[in-house]
């Protein structure tokens, strides 16, 4: 299961690569404006700030929401750098642009996916990543995680190659349930990767072991 983390904060984007478990990182426009980088030119620079702390890949979002202008900005984002991956809205136009990223060998992660039918379509339409929304679904009193299970079979049926990025990851149970139902990737925020670390008896028994470790030099 690839690690990615869904910020576009540079000291958490560090301190996740320094834990050495961290596969890539996922950004849209929301998470950008949050660390007040606002305007083509800062963002653009970000994302290859971005890229320069991790070795893996880093989803850049299109604004364009018409196919032309999708594939023009696709392709300038791709042109910043290898480890960009294109990522495209659900929308009909967005599907013919995951099929034209996928002809020219550009990765694309298809975003804003809430339907075991839409997460088929990117599947078809060639995306590398389908970034199905497991938090907001879950806001809404749906159950995310059995859409994951539903892509999941849907595409091992077909042998479909897109990789599942399980995406609006909010905590650490989410990221073992996408483990256990099969998710590819998981992206979610730094405490999610951080919380998996946690467990009282762990802390009790490394007091345990060092205070009688202690012991003996005394
Ligand atoms: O990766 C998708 C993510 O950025 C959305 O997360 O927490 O805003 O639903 P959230």
């Amino acid at each position: 299961m690839k690690f990615f983390i869904d910020t576009a904060n540079l000291d958490q984007i560090k301190e996740a690569q320094d834990l050495g478990v961290l596969d890539g990182v996922t950004t849209n426009p929301s998470l950008m404006a949050k660390e007040g980088i606002t305007g083509e030119v800062n963002i653009k620079k970000h994302y290859q700030a971005i890229c320069e702390i991790v070795t893996g890949d880093v989803s850049a979002e299109v604004i364009a929401t018409d196919y032309d202008n999708i594939i023009k900005e696709g392709e300038e984002l791709a042109a910043l750098h290898d480890q960009i991956v294109v990522k495209v809205p659900m929308i009909k136009d967005g599907i013919k642009a995951l099929r034209y990223f996928s002809q020219k060998g550009i990765k694309t992660n298809c975003t804003l996916v809430f339907s075991a039918g839409q997460a088929l379509l990117a599947a078809k339409a060639g995306a590398t990543y389908v970034s199905p929304f497991i938090g907001r679904l879950d806001d809404i009193s749906t159950d995310g995680l059995n859409l994951i299970a539903e892509i999941r079979q849907i595409y091992d049926n077909y042998a479909f190659e897109t990789e599942i990025l399980a995406a609006s990851v909010r905590h650490t149970m989410h990221v073992i349930d996408c483990a256990k139902i099969g998710a590819d990737v998981m992206t979610g925020p730094l405490s999610s990767i951080e919380g998996l670390l946690k467990h009282p008896l762990t802390d009790i028994g490394l007091e345990k072991f060092l205070a009688d470790y202690n012991k003996g030099n005394q």
